[in-house]
Formats: C-alpha cells, sequence, structure tokens
C-alpha cells in the first residue's frame, strides 16, 4: 500500500487505506486513554487557519501534542499571517515547510490545498478549502457512522440543510461512493441544492441517490440524519436566498419522534438554530460524540503521514 502523504480530498482514499486509517483510529482511542504517546516527538505540525475553526484547529493541534509533538499555528492567517500583505499561498507554504513536518491547512478558497501541495515538500493536510472539501471531517463521519450504527454498507442517509455550500458533504459523498448498497437523501432548500458534480460522481459509481422535501417521512427511513447549518458566510449579499433557506429543516422533537430508535443524528457543527438544543440529550443524537472522533481520527492521519 502506497505510503499516505498529502491529504487533499476525499476521493483518494480506497477502502483498504480507510480500513487501515480506521484501525489506526481505533488504537488512538487507547492512546489517549493512556494518556498520550511519544510517537512524534521531535516532529512539528504548522497549523494555518484563513477562516475560523473550533474543531478542526483544536483537534488537530491537539492530536500533534497527544502524540507528543508541537505546534506552531496562525489563526485568523488573513489578517494575522503575511498574506496581509499580500503574500501569495505558495510562498507561505515554501516558508512553514522550513519551520515544520506537516502543515495543516484551511483556506477560503476552494483548491488552495491542493495549490499548497504543489509547492509542498511536507504533508499537505486540508482542513477545509472554502466550499470545495474537507476530507478529515467526512473521514470522522465515516467513522462514526461505523461506531453508531455498526456498519458501512447497506444503509441509508439523509444529507439534510446546506448541500450546495457544504463542503462536508460533498467529502462525505464522495467517501460513501467506496461502500457498497448505501443510499442518499437529499433533504435541501431550493437555493442549497446539491450540486451535479456530485451526483454525477454517485451515478458512475453505482450508489442510489434522491432528492426529497419531507424530512419527517425521510426521517422515517433513514440510519443516519447528517444535518448541516446554513452557511450564511457563502451566501454573500443573496440575503433574501439565505432567509429562504434557514429555518426551513430543523431537528427538533418531531423529527426525533419519527427517527428510528437504532438510527443517529450527525451534524459537522457549528450549529446555529438548525438542531434545537432541547434533543442533545437523546442518545440517537451523536454529533458530540462525532466531535470527539475527529481527535482519534486527526492523530492517526498524523501518524500516518509522519511515521508510517
Ligand atoms: N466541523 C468543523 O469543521 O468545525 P470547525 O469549523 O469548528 O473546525
Amino acid at each position: 500500500m502506497d505510503k499516505l502523504f498529502h491529504v487533499i480530498e476525499a476521493q483518494q482514499f480506497d477502502r483498504p487505506l480507510l480500513s487501515e486509517l480506521f484501525a489506526v483510529t481505533k488504537e488512538m482511542e487507547e492512546v489517549v486513554s493512556r494518556y498520550g504517546s511519544n510517537i512524534l516527538s521531535r516532529r512539528l505540525m504548522a497549523s494555518l487557519f484563513y477562516e475560523p475553526s473550533t474543531r478542526t484547529r483544536l483537534s488537530f493541534e491537539s492530536a500533534m501534542m497527544r502524540l507528543g509533538g508541537q505546534v506552531v499555528t496562525t489563526e485568523s492567517a488573513r489578517e494575522f499571517s503575511s498574506a496581509a500583505k499580500g503574500e501569495t499561498l505558495e510562498d507561505t507554504i515554501r516558508i512553514a515547510e522550513g519551520y515544520s513536518d506537516v502543515i495543516v491547512i484551511r483556506h477560503y478558497e476552494s483548491g488552495s490545498a491542493r495549490r499548497a501541495a504543489e509547492v509542498a515538500s511536507v504533508p499537505i493536510i486540508n482542513a477545509g478549502d472554502g466550499p470545495g472539501q474537507h476530507p478529515t471531517q467526512a473521514l470522522l463521519d465515516v467513522y462514526t457512522i461505523q461506531k453508531e450504527i455498526g456498519r458501512l454498507d447497506n444503509f441509508k442517509i439523509a444529507m439534510v440543510g446546506d448541500l450546495a455550500n457544504g463542503r462536508t458533504v460533498r467529502s462525505l459523498a464522495y467517501l460513501l461512493s467506496k461502500y457498497d448498497g448505501v443510499k442518499i437523501f437529499f433533504v435541501a432548500p431550493r437555493v442549497v441544492r446539491m450540486k451535479d458534480d456530485i451526483k454525477a460522481h454517485l451515478d458512475e459509481h453505482g450508489i442510489e441517490w434522491e432528492e426529497a422535501d419531507d424530512l419527517i417521512a425521510v426521517a422515517r427511513d433513514v440510519d443516519v440524519v447528517y444535518q448541516t447549518r446554513i452557511q450564511r458566510e457563502r451566501f454573500g449579499d443573496r440575503i433574501e436566498d439565505y432567509e429562504q433557506a434557514r429555518g426551513k429543516y430543523v431537528i427538533d422533537q418531531t423529527v426525533m419522534e419519527a427517527l428510528l430508535e437504532s438510527s443517529v443524528v450527525l451534524h459537522p457543527l457549528p450549529r446555529v438554530d438548525e438542531i434545537v438544543p432541547e434533543v442533545d440529550g437523546d442518545p440517537r443524537s451523536a454529533y458530540f460524540r462525532q466531535a470527539h472522533n475527529g481527535l482519534y481520527i486527526r492523530m492517526a492521519l498524523l501518524q500516518m503521514v509522519l511515521e508510517s
């Protein structure tokens, strides 16, 4: 099996690599419960975040430190790195690679992680590139699905919310196309429906999908509801479209009553108002467990790109 180096897009993972990653991720759960490891001591991770983040940045930094490594970081990099003086992304990467062994980057432009990888001699990990992809989120999503419902073949999932701008659902759709017997329902307001390139990819890979309007009816039929936030920051001055989309699909007690006892609700987070806090205590609300799995997946990725 080829060594994992850059992590740029979900399509680069095949089933054997996913199985290997999930096995290492499971080991990382044990490592954390034993208070960490020193396998990445003397290794240094640079995290460059040009867009806001809580989970991805903190979990990557925590992952590196849990494995004995160290971190240099810039948040709000648009403002606080030399990007503010006009430095190109390529030049920033050429500098950061001299200071670190791996670079984790979140950027506001689709394709930016690939641009970074083209000039980098150290591994680049895409932590979200605008509306493009968020592959490490999709990896933790798939790991969570396996943990929560016990399988990755033969299940039904509803992707709900901002499917046009959602990089997490794009990456997740690419990963799910690796599995058998998966059916995807797209439940989105008209202005943010799933894009045609993803639908074409699913068709090419024999994955059944359907667009639906009735969230309650879909909730009765699926194993996973994957809710997403309507992303105000992607609408620019299209305020009317944003207002039309927000609040249309909300996970509340009525949706939870429709959901099977064995099904789960996921969300990449952050949420705004698309899941009411009153359902957080329901054991089928798995989104905080999902976010915690991000630590283990990112520990496994760092170990695999730096050590294997
Ligand atoms: N899910 C996710 O990417 O969250 P953050 O934006 O907080 O990193």
